[in-house]
Protein backbone atom coordinates (compact mmCIF):
# COMPACT_ATOMS: atom_id res chain seq x y z
CA UNK A 1 0.00 0.00 0.00
CA UNK A 2 2.80 2.36 0.93
CA UNK A 3 4.48 4.05 -2.19
CA UNK A 4 1.37 3.09 -4.26
CA UNK A 5 0.12 6.09 -6.70
CA UNK A 6 -3.00 7.77 -5.54
CA UNK A 7 -4.49 10.32 -8.21
CA UNK A 8 -7.19 12.55 -7.31
CA UNK A 9 -8.43 15.62 -9.20
CA UNK A 10 -10.95 18.46 -8.58
CA UNK A 11 -13.51 19.68 -11.62
CA UNK A 12 -11.76 22.65 -13.20
CA UNK A 13 -13.55 25.92 -12.55
CA UNK A 14 -14.57 28.41 -15.56
CA UNK A 15 -12.59 31.08 -14.46
CA UNK A 16 -15.06 33.29 -15.32
CA UNK A 17 -14.94 35.16 -12.46
CA UNK A 18 -12.89 35.02 -8.85
CA UNK A 19 -13.07 31.64 -7.08
CA UNK A 20 -16.11 31.55 -5.08
CA UNK A 21 -16.38 29.62 -1.38
CA UNK A 22 -17.77 26.97 -3.29
CA UNK A 23 -14.33 26.19 -5.52
CA UNK A 24 -12.64 26.78 -2.18
CA UNK A 25 -14.88 24.00 -0.60
CA UNK A 26 -13.75 21.61 -3.51
CA UNK A 27 -10.25 22.10 -3.43
CA UNK A 28 -10.24 22.39 0.32
CA UNK A 29 -11.68 18.57 0.27
CA UNK A 30 -9.73 17.36 -2.48
CA UNK A 31 -6.36 18.63 -0.60
CA UNK A 32 -7.08 17.03 2.94
CA UNK A 33 -7.71 13.67 0.85
CA UNK A 34 -4.56 14.01 -0.93
CA UNK A 35 -2.85 15.05 2.07
CA UNK A 36 -4.28 12.25 4.03
CA UNK A 37 -3.20 9.29 1.31
CA UNK A 38 0.46 11.19 1.38
CA UNK A 39 0.21 10.63 5.24
CA UNK A 40 -0.40 6.63 4.47
CA UNK A 41 2.67 6.80 2.62
CA UNK A 42 1.08 6.97 -0.80
CA UNK A 43 3.19 8.24 -3.88
CA UNK A 44 -0.22 10.91 -4.55
CA UNK A 45 -0.80 13.20 -7.85
CA UNK A 46 -2.86 15.69 -7.35
CA UNK A 47 -4.43 17.76 -10.31
CA UNK A 48 -6.77 20.81 -10.50
CA UNK A 49 -7.19 24.16 -13.19
CA UNK A 50 -8.95 26.07 -15.06
CA UNK A 51 -11.58 25.41 -18.06
CA UNK A 52 -11.09 28.03 -20.23
CA UNK A 53 -12.76 27.54 -23.10
CA UNK A 54 -16.34 27.87 -24.63
CA UNK A 55 -18.69 30.40 -24.91
CA UNK A 56 -19.52 31.42 -21.38
CA UNK A 57 -15.58 32.60 -21.18
CA UNK A 58 -15.83 34.63 -24.71
CA UNK A 59 -19.07 36.29 -23.73
CA UNK A 60 -17.85 37.39 -19.83
CA UNK A 61 -14.76 38.71 -21.50
CA UNK A 62 -16.49 40.41 -23.95
CA UNK A 63 -18.69 41.44 -21.63
CA UNK A 64 -15.66 43.21 -19.64
CA UNK A 65 -14.16 44.48 -22.89
CA UNK A 66 -11.38 42.18 -22.87
CA UNK A 67 -9.69 39.46 -24.94
CA UNK A 68 -10.69 36.46 -23.91
CA UNK A 69 -7.24 34.79 -23.36
CA UNK A 70 -5.83 37.64 -21.56
CA UNK A 71 -9.15 37.78 -19.03
CA UNK A 72 -8.62 34.06 -18.61
CA UNK A 73 -4.70 34.84 -17.78
CA UNK A 74 -6.01 36.95 -15.13
CA UNK A 75 -8.91 34.96 -13.61
CA UNK A 76 -6.84 31.72 -13.56
CA UNK A 77 -4.23 33.64 -11.99
CA UNK A 78 -7.14 34.06 -9.11
CA UNK A 79 -7.56 30.50 -9.03
CA UNK A 80 -3.74 29.64 -8.54
CA UNK A 81 -3.12 32.59 -5.68
CA UNK A 82 -6.33 30.63 -4.03
CA UNK A 83 -4.48 27.45 -4.20
CA UNK A 84 -1.44 28.72 -2.85
CA UNK A 85 -3.22 30.81 -0.02
CA UNK A 86 -5.59 27.72 1.38
CA UNK A 87 -2.60 25.49 1.90
CA UNK A 88 -3.85 23.18 -1.23
CA UNK A 89 -1.11 21.06 -2.20
CA UNK A 90 -1.72 20.73 -6.20
CA UNK A 91 1.29 18.91 -8.05
CA UNK A 92 -0.23 20.40 -10.98
CA UNK A 93 -2.48 23.37 -12.28
CA UNK A 94 -3.73 22.81 -15.77
CA UNK A 95 -5.21 25.65 -17.99
CA UNK A 96 -6.94 24.01 -20.88
CA UNK A 97 -5.56 26.92 -22.78
CA UNK A 98 -1.86 25.54 -22.63
CA UNK A 99 -0.10 23.44 -25.37
CA UNK A 100 -0.15 20.24 -23.88
CA UNK A 101 -3.56 20.41 -23.46
CA UNK A 102 -4.35 20.61 -27.13
CA UNK A 103 -2.43 17.72 -27.55
CA UNK A 104 -4.17 15.80 -25.41
CA UNK A 105 -7.37 17.04 -26.82
CA UNK A 106 -6.65 16.16 -30.24
CA UNK A 107 -5.17 12.87 -29.14
CA UNK A 108 -8.77 11.33 -27.36
CA UNK A 109 -10.75 12.90 -30.31
CA UNK A 110 -8.58 10.88 -32.85
CA UNK A 111 -9.43 8.02 -30.64
CA UNK A 112 -12.79 8.33 -30.55
CA UNK A 113 -12.57 9.13 -34.66
CA UNK A 114 -10.41 5.84 -35.44
CA UNK A 115 -13.54 3.67 -33.57
CA UNK A 116 -15.75 5.55 -35.92
CA UNK A 117 -17.57 7.02 -32.94
CA UNK A 118 -17.57 10.60 -34.49
CA UNK A 119 -19.64 11.55 -37.64
CA UNK A 120 -20.78 15.06 -39.11
CA UNK A 121 -24.35 16.44 -38.65
CA UNK A 122 -26.45 19.36 -37.94
CA UNK A 123 -27.03 19.97 -33.84
CA UNK A 124 -31.11 21.46 -33.74
CA UNK A 125 -31.56 22.17 -29.65
CA UNK A 126 -31.43 23.99 -26.61
CA UNK A 127 -28.35 24.80 -25.27
CA UNK A 128 -27.97 26.64 -22.05
CA UNK A 129 -24.07 28.82 -22.36
CA UNK A 130 -24.18 29.10 -18.19
CA UNK A 131 -23.96 25.07 -18.19
CA UNK A 132 -22.23 24.92 -20.83
CA UNK A 133 -24.56 22.09 -22.19
CA UNK A 134 -27.02 20.53 -24.67
CA UNK A 135 -30.82 20.13 -22.83
CA UNK A 136 -33.59 17.74 -24.61
CA UNK A 137 -37.46 19.46 -24.82
CA UNK A 138 -37.87 17.47 -21.67
CA UNK A 139 -35.46 17.90 -19.55
CA UNK A 140 -36.59 21.80 -19.54
CA UNK A 141 -38.73 23.68 -17.51
CA UNK A 142 -40.80 27.14 -17.63
CA UNK A 143 -39.54 30.13 -15.79
CA UNK A 144 -41.15 33.26 -14.75
CA UNK A 145 -42.59 34.94 -17.93
CA UNK A 146 -42.78 31.53 -19.97
CA UNK A 147 -38.75 31.77 -20.28
CA UNK A 148 -36.94 28.22 -20.92
CA UNK A 149 -34.92 26.88 -18.13
CA UNK A 150 -32.62 23.60 -17.60
CA UNK A 151 -32.85 21.44 -15.09
CA UNK A 152 -30.29 23.83 -13.27
CA UNK A 153 -32.54 26.51 -13.88
CA UNK A 154 -30.58 28.56 -16.42
CA UNK A 155 -31.63 30.16 -19.64
CA UNK A 156 -31.39 28.05 -22.82
CA UNK A 157 -31.36 29.07 -26.40
CA UNK A 158 -32.31 27.37 -29.61
CA UNK A 159 -29.39 26.39 -31.40
CA UNK A 160 -28.68 25.10 -35.12
CA UNK A 161 -25.39 24.75 -36.59
CA UNK A 162 -23.20 21.95 -37.74
CA UNK A 163 -21.67 20.11 -35.67
CA UNK A 164 -19.33 16.67 -35.21
CA UNK A 165 -21.29 13.96 -33.12
CA UNK A 166 -20.47 11.12 -30.91
CA UNK A 167 -22.04 7.91 -31.02
CA UNK A 168 -23.42 8.31 -27.30
CA UNK A 169 -26.12 5.65 -28.06
CA UNK A 170 -23.74 3.00 -28.69
CA UNK A 171 -22.56 3.03 -25.00
CA UNK A 172 -25.76 3.05 -23.20
CA UNK A 173 -25.43 -0.68 -22.46
CA UNK A 174 -21.85 -0.53 -21.84
CA UNK A 175 -22.53 2.27 -19.19
CA UNK A 176 -24.96 0.20 -16.84
CA UNK A 177 -23.12 -2.66 -17.16
CA UNK A 178 -20.21 -0.29 -15.59
CA UNK A 179 -22.53 0.77 -12.93
CA UNK A 180 -23.92 -2.44 -12.01
CA UNK A 181 -20.40 -3.80 -11.52
CA UNK A 182 -18.75 -1.33 -9.90
CA UNK A 183 -20.65 -0.02 -7.23
CA UNK A 184 -18.38 2.53 -6.39
CA UNK A 185 -17.85 4.10 -9.63
CA UNK A 186 -20.58 6.68 -8.87
CA UNK A 187 -20.73 8.49 -4.72
CA UNK A 188 -22.54 8.81 -3.22
CA UNK A 189 -25.05 6.43 -4.12
CA UNK A 190 -27.94 8.79 -4.30
CA UNK A 191 -26.33 10.22 -7.17
CA UNK A 192 -25.41 7.06 -8.75
CA UNK A 193 -29.44 6.41 -9.17
CA UNK A 194 -29.92 9.52 -10.15
CA UNK A 195 -27.67 8.76 -13.05
CA UNK A 196 -28.69 4.81 -13.35
CA UNK A 197 -32.14 6.37 -14.22
CA UNK A 198 -30.86 9.17 -16.79
CA UNK A 199 -28.64 6.21 -18.78
CA UNK A 200 -31.69 3.89 -18.50
CA UNK A 201 -33.78 6.72 -20.13
CA UNK A 202 -31.82 6.36 -23.14
CA UNK A 203 -29.11 8.20 -24.71
CA UNK A 204 -28.67 10.46 -28.00
CA UNK A 205 -25.86 10.89 -29.29
CA UNK A 206 -24.05 14.25 -28.32
CA UNK A 207 -23.12 17.29 -30.41
CA UNK A 208 -19.38 17.41 -29.53
CA UNK A 209 -18.34 20.16 -31.75
CA UNK A 210 -19.56 23.90 -32.87
CA UNK A 211 -18.94 26.24 -35.55
CA UNK A 212 -20.61 29.46 -34.43
CA UNK A 213 -17.63 30.66 -32.55
CA UNK A 214 -13.61 29.56 -32.30
CA UNK A 215 -12.67 30.15 -28.84
CA UNK A 216 -11.50 26.09 -28.41
CA UNK A 217 -9.42 23.14 -29.35
CA UNK A 218 -9.67 23.06 -33.49
CA UNK A 219 -10.78 19.70 -34.31
CA UNK A 220 -8.49 17.63 -36.00
CA UNK A 221 -9.12 18.03 -40.27
CA UNK A 222 -12.27 20.45 -39.77
CA UNK A 223 -12.25 23.67 -40.67
CA UNK A 224 -14.29 26.08 -38.58
CA UNK A 225 -14.91 23.61 -35.61
CA UNK A 226 -13.87 23.55 -32.15
CA UNK A 227 -14.46 20.60 -29.73
CA UNK A 228 -17.09 21.24 -27.56
CA UNK A 229 -15.88 22.64 -24.35
CA UNK A 230 -16.65 19.83 -21.94
CA UNK A 231 -14.94 17.30 -24.33
CA UNK A 232 -11.35 19.10 -23.77
CA UNK A 233 -12.22 20.23 -20.25
CA UNK A 234 -12.49 16.70 -19.24
CA UNK A 235 -9.49 15.41 -20.77
CA UNK A 236 -8.03 17.91 -18.48
CA UNK A 237 -7.68 14.97 -16.20
CA UNK A 238 -5.53 13.04 -18.65
CA UNK A 239 -3.31 16.28 -19.48
CA UNK A 240 -2.43 16.50 -15.93
CA UNK A 241 -0.18 13.40 -15.76
CA UNK A 242 1.41 13.74 -19.10
CA UNK A 243 -0.80 12.21 -21.69
CA UNK A 244 -0.81 11.73 -24.77
CA UNK A 245 2.73 10.52 -23.72
CA UNK A 246 1.86 7.12 -22.41
CA UNK A 247 4.45 6.14 -20.33
CA UNK A 248 6.02 8.00 -17.53
CA UNK A 249 3.27 9.69 -15.19
CA UNK A 250 0.10 8.50 -17.06
CA UNK A 251 1.44 4.83 -17.24
CA UNK A 252 1.75 5.24 -13.09
CA UNK A 253 -1.49 7.21 -12.19
CA UNK A 254 -4.29 6.30 -15.06
CA UNK A 255 -6.88 6.04 -13.67
CA UNK A 256 -7.52 8.37 -12.20
CA UNK A 257 -8.68 7.41 -7.64
CA UNK A 258 -11.29 9.97 -7.66
CA UNK A 259 -12.60 13.00 -9.62
CA UNK A 260 -13.84 15.12 -7.11
CA UNK A 261 -16.83 17.08 -8.17
CA UNK A 262 -20.05 18.81 -7.42
CA UNK A 263 -23.70 17.59 -7.66
CA UNK A 264 -24.45 19.34 -10.41
CA UNK A 265 -22.09 17.79 -13.11
CA UNK A 266 -22.23 14.43 -12.18
CA UNK A 267 -23.02 13.43 -15.59
CA UNK A 268 -20.27 14.74 -17.72
CA UNK A 269 -17.95 12.85 -15.10
CA UNK A 270 -20.31 9.57 -15.21
CA UNK A 271 -22.17 9.20 -18.49
CA UNK A 272 -19.48 11.19 -21.45
CA UNK A 273 -16.81 10.98 -19.87
CA UNK A 274 -16.44 7.02 -19.51
CA UNK A 275 -17.96 7.19 -22.92
CA UNK A 276 -15.44 8.91 -24.24
CA UNK A 277 -12.66 7.24 -23.05
CA UNK A 278 -14.42 3.61 -23.88
CA UNK A 279 -14.26 4.85 -26.89
CA UNK A 280 -10.83 5.91 -27.15
CA UNK A 281 -10.04 2.42 -25.10
CA UNK A 282 -8.85 4.56 -22.26
CA UNK A 283 -8.66 2.95 -18.71
CA UNK A 284 -11.43 4.36 -16.83
CA UNK A 285 -11.65 6.56 -13.67
CA UNK A 286 -12.00 4.14 -10.37
CA UNK A 287 -14.54 6.54 -8.87
CA UNK A 288 -16.73 9.81 -9.52
CA UNK A 289 -17.72 11.56 -6.18
CA UNK A 290 -20.58 14.09 -6.51
CA UNK A 291 -20.24 16.17 -3.47
CA UNK A 292 -22.86 18.73 -2.16
CA UNK A 293 -23.11 22.40 -2.53
CA UNK A 294 -22.31 25.15 -0.33
CA UNK A 295 -24.92 27.39 0.35
CA UNK A 296 -25.30 31.08 1.58
CA UNK A 297 -26.40 32.00 4.97
CA UNK A 298 -29.75 30.48 5.32
CA UNK A 299 -29.35 27.95 2.91
CA UNK A 300 -30.01 29.97 0.26
CA UNK A 301 -27.81 29.39 -3.87
CA UNK A 302 -25.20 31.06 -4.16
CA UNK A 303 -24.97 33.46 -7.05
CA UNK A 304 -23.95 36.77 -8.65
CA UNK A 305 -27.29 38.40 -8.57
CA UNK A 306 -28.59 37.23 -5.42
CA UNK A 307 -25.34 39.40 -3.95
CA UNK A 308 -24.40 36.81 -1.57
CA UNK A 309 -21.70 35.41 -2.47
CA UNK A 310 -18.74 34.97 -0.52
CA UNK A 311 -15.05 35.05 -1.12
CA UNK A 312 -12.90 32.55 0.34
CA UNK A 313 -9.86 34.73 0.81
CA UNK A 314 -11.42 37.37 2.51
CA UNK A 315 -13.09 34.15 5.20
CA UNK A 316 -9.10 32.74 5.49
CA UNK A 317 -8.11 36.18 5.97
CA UNK A 318 -10.86 36.96 9.04
CA UNK A 319 -10.71 33.62 10.37
CA UNK A 320 -7.90 31.78 9.29
CA UNK A 321 -7.13 29.17 6.95
CA UNK A 322 -7.12 26.27 8.79
CA UNK A 323 -10.03 27.61 10.60
CA UNK A 324 -11.68 27.78 7.38
CA UNK A 325 -10.61 24.36 6.06
CA UNK A 326 -11.55 23.02 9.95
CA UNK A 327 -14.60 24.38 9.70
CA UNK A 328 -15.77 23.56 5.82
CA UNK A 329 -14.83 19.77 6.35
CA UNK A 330 -16.30 19.17 10.32
CA UNK A 331 -19.48 20.93 9.49
CA UNK A 332 -20.87 20.03 6.23
CA UNK A 333 -21.69 16.41 5.95
CA UNK A 334 -19.68 15.57 2.74
CA UNK A 335 -21.90 14.50 -0.01
CA UNK A 336 -24.57 16.70 1.26
CA UNK A 337 -25.15 20.18 0.93
CA UNK A 338 -24.17 22.90 3.72
CA UNK A 339 -24.23 26.23 4.87
CA UNK A 340 -22.25 28.46 6.43
CA UNK A 341 -22.16 31.72 8.61
CA UNK A 342 -19.58 33.47 10.35
CA UNK A 343 -21.06 32.73 13.72
CA UNK A 344 -21.03 29.21 12.76
CA UNK A 345 -17.73 29.15 11.71
CA UNK A 346 -16.44 31.38 15.26
CA UNK A 347 -18.57 28.45 17.63
CA UNK A 348 -17.15 25.47 16.08
CA UNK A 349 -13.15 26.94 15.74
CA UNK A 350 -13.55 28.40 19.44
CA UNK A 351 -14.50 25.12 20.88
CA UNK A 352 -12.84 22.29 18.80
CA UNK A 353 -9.56 24.09 17.85
CA UNK A 354 -8.86 27.28 20.06
CA UNK A 355 -10.71 25.18 23.29
CA UNK A 356 -10.20 21.31 22.50
CA UNK A 357 -6.92 21.20 20.52
CA UNK A 358 -5.00 24.32 21.46
CA UNK A 359 -5.71 24.69 25.14
CA UNK A 360 -4.59 21.35 25.91
CA UNK A 361 -1.36 22.03 24.29
CA UNK A 362 -0.84 25.09 25.47
CA UNK A 363 -1.83 24.06 29.75
CA UNK A 364 0.14 20.82 29.42
CA UNK A 365 3.26 22.63 27.51
CA UNK A 366 3.38 25.63 29.99
CA UNK A 367 2.95 23.38 32.99
CA UNK A 368 6.61 21.04 31.10
CA UNK A 369 8.29 24.62 30.53
CA UNK A 370 7.60 25.49 34.45
CA UNK A 371 8.09 21.97 35.90
CA UNK A 372 10.46 20.13 33.44
CA UNK A 373 13.13 22.23 32.43
CA UNK A 374 11.68 22.37 29.38
CA UNK A 375 12.31 19.17 28.21
CA UNK A 376 10.23 15.59 27.92
CA UNK A 377 9.76 14.18 31.27
CA UNK A 378 10.21 10.81 31.69
CA UNK A 379 7.25 8.17 32.40
CA UNK A 380 8.35 6.43 35.11
CA UNK A 381 5.20 6.34 37.58
CA UNK A 382 2.48 4.75 35.24
CA UNK A 383 -0.97 4.16 36.29
CA UNK A 384 -4.01 1.99 33.68
CA UNK A 385 -5.64 5.37 33.01
CA UNK A 386 -2.53 6.22 30.88
CA UNK A 387 -3.29 3.33 28.75
CA UNK A 388 -6.81 4.20 28.25
CA UNK A 389 -5.89 6.99 26.94
CA UNK A 390 -2.94 6.03 24.37
CA UNK A 391 -5.45 2.92 23.47
CA UNK A 392 -8.28 5.65 23.02
CA UNK A 393 -5.82 7.64 20.46
CA UNK A 394 -3.96 5.10 18.68
CA UNK A 395 -7.39 3.05 18.15
CA UNK A 396 -8.75 6.39 16.15
CA UNK A 397 -6.63 5.47 13.73
CA UNK A 398 -8.43 3.21 12.48
CA UNK A 399 -12.09 4.39 12.31
CA UNK A 400 -9.70 7.24 10.96
CA UNK A 401 -9.42 5.21 8.24
CA UNK A 402 -12.44 3.42 7.87
CA UNK A 403 -14.33 6.64 7.06
CA UNK A 404 -12.15 7.81 4.43
CA UNK A 405 -12.61 4.87 2.68
CA UNK A 406 -15.89 6.15 2.08
CA UNK A 407 -14.78 10.41 1.87
CA UNK A 408 -16.76 10.53 5.14
CA UNK A 409 -14.20 13.09 5.90
CA UNK A 410 -16.63 14.70 8.59
CA UNK A 411 -17.26 11.34 10.07
CA UNK A 412 -13.18 10.95 10.25
CA UNK A 413 -13.24 14.44 12.20
CA UNK A 414 -15.30 13.60 14.46
CA UNK A 415 -13.72 10.71 15.47
CA UNK A 416 -10.55 12.80 15.95
CA UNK A 417 -12.07 15.29 17.55
CA UNK A 418 -14.15 13.00 20.41
CA UNK A 419 -10.37 11.40 20.82
CA UNK A 420 -9.53 15.19 21.66
CA UNK A 421 -12.30 15.35 24.07
CA UNK A 422 -11.24 11.87 25.89
CA UNK A 423 -7.33 13.25 26.12
CA UNK A 424 -8.93 16.74 28.01
CA UNK A 425 -10.31 14.50 30.49
CA UNK A 426 -7.56 12.44 31.22
CA UNK A 427 -5.59 15.58 31.55
CA UNK A 428 -8.70 17.54 34.23
CA UNK A 429 -8.95 14.17 35.93
CA UNK A 430 -5.29 13.37 36.65
CA UNK A 431 -4.88 17.12 37.64
CA UNK A 432 -1.29 17.12 37.22
CA UNK A 433 -0.86 20.63 38.60
CA UNK A 434 -2.22 19.50 42.24
CA UNK A 435 -0.38 15.80 41.79
CA UNK A 436 3.32 17.70 41.67
CA UNK A 437 2.65 18.67 45.39
CA UNK A 438 2.76 15.40 47.05
CA UNK A 439 3.73 12.96 43.79
CA UNK A 440 6.52 14.80 41.08
CA UNK A 441 6.76 11.32 39.12
CA UNK A 442 3.59 10.73 38.70
CA UNK A 443 2.61 14.29 37.43
CA UNK A 444 5.80 13.94 35.22
CA UNK A 445 3.94 10.89 33.94
CA UNK A 446 0.50 12.33 33.27
CA UNK A 447 2.37 15.34 31.60
CA UNK A 448 4.18 12.85 29.39
CA UNK A 449 1.62 10.63 28.35
CA UNK A 450 -1.04 14.04 27.86
CA UNK A 451 1.80 15.24 25.30
CA UNK A 452 2.49 12.28 23.42
CA UNK A 453 -1.06 12.09 22.88
CA UNK A 454 -1.04 15.73 21.71
CA UNK A 455 1.27 14.61 19.42
CA UNK A 456 -0.31 11.63 18.00
CA UNK A 457 -3.85 13.73 17.60
CA UNK A 458 -1.57 16.65 15.98
CA UNK A 459 -0.44 13.75 13.53
CA UNK A 460 -4.19 12.90 13.05
CA UNK A 461 -4.88 16.24 11.99
CA UNK A 462 -2.09 17.55 9.97
CA UNK A 463 -4.27 16.45 6.66
CA UNK A 464 -7.23 18.78 7.92
CA UNK A 465 -5.72 21.81 9.65
CA UNK A 466 -1.71 21.82 8.52
CA UNK A 467 -0.31 24.64 9.49
CA UNK A 468 -1.57 24.53 12.73
CA UNK A 469 -0.82 20.53 13.32
CA UNK A 470 2.95 21.29 12.27
CA UNK A 471 2.91 23.92 14.87
CA UNK A 472 2.07 21.82 17.88
CA UNK A 473 4.05 18.90 16.65
CA UNK A 474 7.16 21.48 16.59
CA UNK A 475 6.29 22.12 20.01
CA UNK A 476 6.36 18.83 21.14
CA UNK A 477 9.63 18.41 20.02
CA UNK A 478 8.15 15.88 16.72
CA UNK A 479 11.14 15.45 14.38
CA UNK A 480 10.16 16.80 10.62
CA UNK A 481 10.54 13.03 9.29
CA UNK A 482 8.64 11.30 11.90
CA UNK A 483 5.21 13.01 11.13
CA UNK A 484 3.39 10.07 8.83
CA UNK A 485 0.30 7.85 10.16
CA UNK A 486 2.96 5.45 10.42
CA UNK A 487 4.83 6.90 13.54
CA UNK A 488 1.54 7.24 15.59
CA UNK A 489 3.01 4.72 17.90
CA UNK A 490 6.19 5.68 18.60
CA UNK A 491 6.44 7.77 21.67
CA UNK A 492 8.38 11.33 22.29
CA UNK A 493 11.40 10.93 23.77
CA UNK A 494 12.54 11.73 27.14
CA UNK A 495 15.09 14.62 27.96
CA UNK A 496 13.97 16.26 24.42
CA UNK A 497 14.86 19.54 24.83
CA UNK A 498 11.11 21.71 23.91
CA UNK A 499 10.65 25.33 22.31
CA UNK A 500 8.92 28.05 24.24
CA UNK A 501 5.51 27.12 24.32
CA UNK A 502 3.16 29.18 21.98
CA UNK A 503 -0.62 29.65 21.42
CA UNK A 504 -1.52 27.94 18.05
CA UNK A 505 -5.08 28.85 17.45
CA UNK A 506 -6.44 32.19 18.57
CA UNK A 507 -9.97 32.44 20.12
CA UNK A 508 -12.10 34.07 17.27
CA UNK A 509 -14.28 37.12 17.74
CA UNK A 510 -17.35 38.11 15.37
CA UNK A 511 -16.54 40.55 13.35
CA UNK A 512 -19.01 43.50 14.17
CA UNK A 513 -20.49 43.62 10.61
CA UNK A 514 -21.56 40.17 10.58
N1 LIG B 1 -15.77 23.95 -15.72
C1 LIG B 1 -16.72 23.04 -15.18
C2 LIG B 1 -16.04 21.78 -14.67
C3 LIG B 1 -15.22 21.04 -15.68
S1 LIG B 1 -14.49 19.64 -14.97
C4 LIG B 1 -13.81 18.82 -16.25
C5 LIG B 1 -17.46 23.70 -14.02
N2 LIG B 1 -16.89 24.78 -13.49
S2 LIG B 1 -17.50 25.64 -12.27
O1 LIG B 1 -16.59 26.73 -12.04
O2 LIG B 1 -18.86 25.97 -12.56
O3 LIG B 1 -17.53 24.70 -11.05
C6 LIG B 1 -16.33 24.10 -10.57
C7 LIG B 1 -16.63 23.17 -9.41
O4 LIG B 1 -17.12 23.92 -8.30
C8 LIG B 1 -17.68 22.13 -9.75
O5 LIG B 1 -17.35 20.86 -9.23
C9 LIG B 1 -18.92 22.67 -9.06
O6 LIG B 1 -19.84 21.69 -8.70
C10 LIG B 1 -18.28 23.30 -7.84
N3 LIG B 1 -19.16 24.29 -7.23
C11 LIG B 1 -19.69 25.41 -7.83
N4 LIG B 1 -20.49 26.04 -6.91
C12 LIG B 1 -20.49 25.35 -5.74
C13 LIG B 1 -21.04 25.54 -4.47
N5 LIG B 1 -21.82 26.56 -4.17
N6 LIG B 1 -20.72 24.64 -3.51
C14 LIG B 1 -19.85 23.60 -3.73
N7 LIG B 1 -19.33 23.40 -4.92
C15 LIG B 1 -19.69 24.20 -5.96
O7 LIG B 1 -18.49 23.20 -13.63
Amino acid sequence: MSGEPFYITTAIAYPNGKPHIGHAYEAIAADAIARFRRLQGRDVRFVTGTDEHGLKMVQTARAAGRETLDFADEMSGYFQSMCAKLNISVDAFVRTTEERHTAASVAIWNGMKAKDDLYLDRYEGWYSVRDEAFYEEKELTEGEGGQKLSPQGTPVEWTVEESWFFRLSRYQEPLLKLFAENPDFIKPDSRRNEVIRFVEGGLKDLSVSRTSFDWGVPVPDSPGHVMYVWVDALTTYMTGVGYPQMDGDFARYWPADVHLIGKDIVRFHTVYWPAFLMSADLPLPKQVFGHGFLLARGGEKMSKSLGNVVDPMDLAEQFGVDQLRYFLLREVSFGQDGSYSPEAIVTRCNADLANNFGNLAQRSLSMIAKNCDGKIPAPTKPDPADDVLTATVHDTMASVTTAMEDLAIHTALEAIWSAMTVANGYFADQAPWSVRKTDPERADTILFRTVDAIRALAILAQWVIPDGAARILDLVGQPLDKRGFGDLGVALVPGTDLPAPAGVFPRLELPTDA
